[in-house]
């Protein structure tokens, strides 16, 4: 490969040091042969202006962004596409004809590995969110106009359901459902549910005894039991749901979806899912116990 034509793409967050981007874009051009370098850079928030004025200037491939600037780059680019163009929150940065160009690859990754892994489709299924941060920002958007029949939003701010709840009425006109951790509503709710998604960090490494409250054993059977917690693969949350005898989905399947939708995006080539999920999966196998 000629170095002097190398590219260099990026992740851009705070903190980044234990992501698995890097190792998933690097084996992603490896693949392709794709002469391009993947680095993670700790941006603080008050470095992000001029963090993404160095895309411009050096030229960069592309970068994704994460927590905490997926919401905060926005005004630095110089417009939305898809799906970050409904929610306002940006995981990739794409150069495109001399202008920054901010995508979101989150809600369609997590729909890809939902019909791919977990063999379902979300039209017209009852579907519970638990956690109200970027992530179920994004699921929600994309699941609701999938069409599913039903959204939960299940949180610990009343504030932050209502904000989403708005955000989906007014910008697709979709009525979400707010609840909290402790509504005695949610058994109910469990017992409807076709998909349940832990959308909050409970359970990541180190503090995997973690897990969210929700009552699992009410859930009719066949409710696949989703988690976006990918360190470990099998968190608290599903092997609990694996002892009630429900169908799961870990969180893996959609951190490399995601990933080949921000690749694409940056170089119009889709690298393949089963590779990718097989070189991620070795790195995070029990013995690797430092990566996040
Ligand atoms: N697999 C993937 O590709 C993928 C992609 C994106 C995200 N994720 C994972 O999904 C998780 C959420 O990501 P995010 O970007 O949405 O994070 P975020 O924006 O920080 O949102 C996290 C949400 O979890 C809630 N939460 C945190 N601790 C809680 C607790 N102890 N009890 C109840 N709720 C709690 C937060 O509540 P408050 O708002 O009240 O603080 C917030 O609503 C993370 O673990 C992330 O790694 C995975």
């Amino acid at each position: 490969m000629e170095m002097a034509e190398r590219r260099l793409f990026g992740l851009f967050g705070d903190p980044v040091g234990h992501s698995l981007s890097p190792h998933l874009q690097n084996e992603a051009f490896r693949l392709l042969g794709i002469n391009g370098v993947y680095l993670s850079f700790t941006v603080k928030p008050e470095e992000l202006g001029a963090a993404v004025q160095a895309v411009r200037c050096l030229k960069m491939g592309g970068v994704n962004i994460t927590i905490p600037h997926k919401e905060r780059v926005v005004p630095h680019l110089d417009r939305l596409a898809g799906d970050a163009l409904l929610t306002g929150s940006v995981n990739t940065v794409v150069p495109e004809g001399g202008q920054l160009v901010g995508y979101s690859t989150d809600g369609e990754g997590f729909l890809l590995s939902l019909r791919h892994q977990g063999q379902m489709e979300p039209a017209g299924k009852k579907v519970v969110l638990l956690g109200v941060g970027g992530a179920t920002r994004a699921l929600s958007f994309r699941l609701a106009q999938e069409g599913v029949a039903a959204l939960y939003l299940v949180g610990r701010s009343p504030e932050k359901i209502a904000g989403l709840q708005t955000a989906l009425r007014e910008r697709i006109g979709f009525p979400a459902a707010g609840l909290s951790f402790a509504d005695p509503e949610l058994e109910a709710v469990a017992a409807e549910a076709d998909l349940v998604i832990n959308a909050t960090p409970l359970g990541m490494f180190p503090a995997t005894n973690d897990q969210p409250s929700f009552p699992l054993a009410a859930c009719r059977r066949g409710c696949l039991v989703a988690d976006l917690v990918y360190h470990p693969l099998e968190t608290a949350f599903l092997r609990q749901a694996r002892k009630h005898g429900l169908p799961t989905l870990e969180g893996l399947g959609m951190l490399v979806y995601q990933g080949i939708l921000a690749c694409r995006l940056w170089t119009g080539h889709t690298p393949p899912f089963a590779p990718l999920y097989r070189f991620l999966n070795g790195l995070l196998a029990p013995d690797r116990t430092s990566m996040g």
